[in-house]
């Protein structure tokens, strides 16, 4: 499905099928992603999103379909009216382009902080050592761990390990970054930093980002639009503020129910709690507040 411009996306699935075993995760899943587009994947546990992310960075086997990166047939293609696979070396030269980010870092544990962010440029682009080397210090210095290249990752904080992950997915210099619930195994003081990297990143590179977080204030300031999963179907798909003021279905206002309500009055963002100041809630009519009205003095309640 070509975009509505005629451009190329940067990612489409076509039709795609993945199965564990008997159990079917994705099922005749059709999506696309613009060229610098921020798209973020939400919905609960277990509803494919890693499993969509896993595909793309080529770590799972499609079951049947088709994914294309900037045109090009990732995995499979169809020749003649067959699905084929193309070769090891064809899915090398594209997965090139494509960085991800993990929620358990995934560093090389027995290399140094800098070891590790040279590895792909060097051996995998043939970047020489030196260029690799002087790029990966400027991404430390960016991810505020220009002291750190000597250092082993478990000798490291959670945050910082994730910093050098980022640090590592950026020395590809990816078209496209896959960033699985990258800060959920961290301390909450220090998600903080970690989003804000992130977010310096989407507004200084036109990088298309594949998002799945639960931090939803991170998602509607970095993303474009949102889709909602639900047992690796797409539930609801819109902008965020689409999706934070007057999402359309229960599915999805159950699911932000769950993620974003206040925890101490029960407050959604797009329906004041009851006895809140203000006009009362009208169930039956959910109101379509605007943004400034969702946002309070003391912050934004997602
Ligand atoms: N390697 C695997 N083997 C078997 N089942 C898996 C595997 N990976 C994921 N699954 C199953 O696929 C479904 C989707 O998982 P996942 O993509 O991780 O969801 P999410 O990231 O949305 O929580 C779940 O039912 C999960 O148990
Ligand atoms: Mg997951």
């Amino acid at each position: 499905m070509a975009a509505p411009n005629g451009a190329v996306p940067a990612i489409e699935f076509r039709d795609v099928q993945k199965r564990f075993g008997d159990t079917v995760v994705l099922d005749g899943l059709n999506f696309t992603v613009a060229k610098g587009d921020r798209v973020t994947l939400i919905g609960p546990s277990g509803s494919g999103k890693t499993t969509i992310l896993r595909l793309v960075m080529t770590l799972e086997d499609l079951t049947d379909g088709y994914i294309f990166i900037d045109g090009e047939p990732l995995t499979h293609a169809e020749v003649d009216g067959e699905r084929v696979e193309l070769k090891p070396k064809h899915k090398t030269e594209i997965r090139k382009r494509i960085g991800m980010v993990f929620q358990q870092f995934n560093l090389f544990p027995n290399m140094t902080v800098i070891e590790n962010i040279i590895e792909a440029p060097v051996h995998v682009l043939g970047m020489s050592k030196e260029d690799a080397i002087e790029k990966a210090r400027g991404l430390l210095d960016q991810v505020g761990l220009a002291d750190k290249e000597d250092a082993h990752p478990l000798e490291l904080s959670g945050g910082q390990q994730q910093r050098v992950a980022i640090a590592r997915a950026l020395a590809m210099d990816p078209e496209i970054l896959l960033l699985d619930e990258v800060t959920s195994a961290l301390d909450p003081e220090i998600v903080g930093e970690v989003l804000g990297i992130l977010k310096d990143v989407a507004e200084s590179t036109d990088i298309t980002m594949l998002i799945v977080t639960h931090e939803m204030q991170f998602a509607r300031d970095v993303s474009n639009r949102i889709l909602m999963f639900d047992g690796g179907r797409i539930v609801e798909e819109g902008t965020p503020e689409e999706f934070f003021t007057n999402p359309k279905e229960q599915r999805t206002r159950d699911f932000l129910q769950a993620v974003v309500a206040d925890p101490i009055t029960g407050a959604l963002p797009w329906q004041p709690a009851p006895g809140a100041s203000g006009t009362p809630a009208a169930p039956a009519t959910p109101t379509t507040p605007s943004t400034t009205s969702t946002t309070t003095q003391d912050g934004d309640p997602l």
